[in-house]
């Protein structure tokens, strides 16, 4: 991947780090500053530290073993009458540790030799430029909100016996579960089919909030962002590495969102482009949300066969019916 965005990334996981062990740092000497019996624990393990270093020195392999484990033992004890008195003031030991972004690799970005989870999603942000990637707070299954869906059946205007207050939770409960499912082969994509304003854009945000939160990476393209991105590739004649990694990580990222479908401009071209793509991925298994305003009919006129049976196929179908909860909003904002 492109240098610079690397080295940029790393420098910020290093400050990251810096700052969450300094805080920690401050934090314990603002609370051992105020007992003079922490401090007072605190100098006798400096002291049996040192003096046994020093001890050390002159000593034998042998002494030296024994020397450590007296060491520990000592300081054990020690660290035992720190934590009682620490928790008589009414701390807890988390207090004092180091709050890092990422516990799993402690914003180091790697486990070992192998990138973490939070650095990989990180330079794909960068790469993809999808910063909105880096905050779901907004919208998560936290933020859900089944109010803005009516509990009353209307089967004549939704063609459903559900209430659309029904329907939305069933699919959110589908949402839940192929968010803990993205390693499952056998678990199905999702395909959200249905009007605008109806929570389709909300939901995909939930599922990659939710993805990356349990260690997984996401991208999330509208599909003209995505078709533009392809055709990018796809005609460049010398394939840096940027647009090159880009577009490989369209099969390799855990979980790919396209938003929009149907919004594109079409063309053969493209079209082959997107089914290889979503073929590839249902062939390795790695799992796709889509989005569309078009009904399975139209998918089928605008596209054909090959795209609408694979659909069907391999995608677990959730119709959103209901209010325009954009215009619920605007009603209650006013
Ligand atoms: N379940 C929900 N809880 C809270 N807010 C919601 C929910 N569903 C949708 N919204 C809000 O309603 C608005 C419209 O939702 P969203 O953009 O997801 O619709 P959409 O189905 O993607 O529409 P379009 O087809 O036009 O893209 C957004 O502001 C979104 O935050
Ligand atoms: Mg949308
Ligand atoms: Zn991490």
């Amino acid at each position: 991947m492109d240098a610079k965005i690397y080295n940029e990334i790393i420098k910020e996981y290093e400050n990251k780090r810096n700052k969450a062990l300094d805080e920690a740092k401050k934090f314990k000497e603002s609370v051992f500053e105020k007992s003079p019996e922490l401090s007072k624990f605190e100098k006798e393990i400096a002291s049996l530290t040192i003096s046994s270093m020093k001890k050390n020195l002159t000593a034998s392999k042998v002494e030296r073993e024994i020397e450590n484990q007296n060491l520990e033992i000592k300081v054990k004890e020690i660290q035992e009458k720190i934590n009682e008195k620490i928790e008589k003031l009414g701390y807890k030991k988390e207090d004092f540790e180091p709050k890092f972004e990422c516990e799993k690799c402690k914003d180091t970005g790697y486990n070992g030799k192998n990138k973490c989870s939070c650095l990989k999603q990180k330079i794909l942000n960068r790469v993809y430029s999808q910063f909105y990637m880096e905050n779901f707070d907004e919208e998560c299954f936290h933020t859900f909100d089944f109010g803005y869906f009516s509990d009353k059946v209307n089967e004549e205007k939704y063609g459903s016996k559900k209430s659309p207050r029904e329907n939305i939770l069933e699919i959110k409960a589908i949402s839940e579960k192929f968010c803990s499912s993205i390693e499952n082969k056998k678990e199905k994509n999702l395909l959200f089919i249905g009007d605008t304003g109806l929570g389709k854009t909300f939901l995909s945000n939930c599922i990659a909030g939710e993805v990356i939160k349990g260690g997984y990476t996401a991208i999330y393209q509208t599909a003209p962002m995505l078709m533009d991105m392809i055709t990018e590739y796809k005609t460049s004649f010398d394939k840096d590495s940027k647009v090159k990694e880009k577009y490989n990580q369209l099969f390799e990222v855990d979980l790919l969102i396209i938003d929009d479908l149907g919004t594109e401009t079409n063309t053969d071209f493209k079209f082959m482009e997107l089914l290889n793509i979503i073929n590839t991925r249902i062939i390795k298994g790695k799992k796709i949300v889509i989005s569309t305003n078009l009904s399975l009919q139209k998918l089928y006129n605008l596209y054909d066969a090959r795209l609408t049976s694979r659909l069907i196929g391999n995608f677990n179908i959730c119709k959103f019916f209901g209010e325009d909860v954009r215009i619920i909003k605007k009603r209650i904002s006013v």
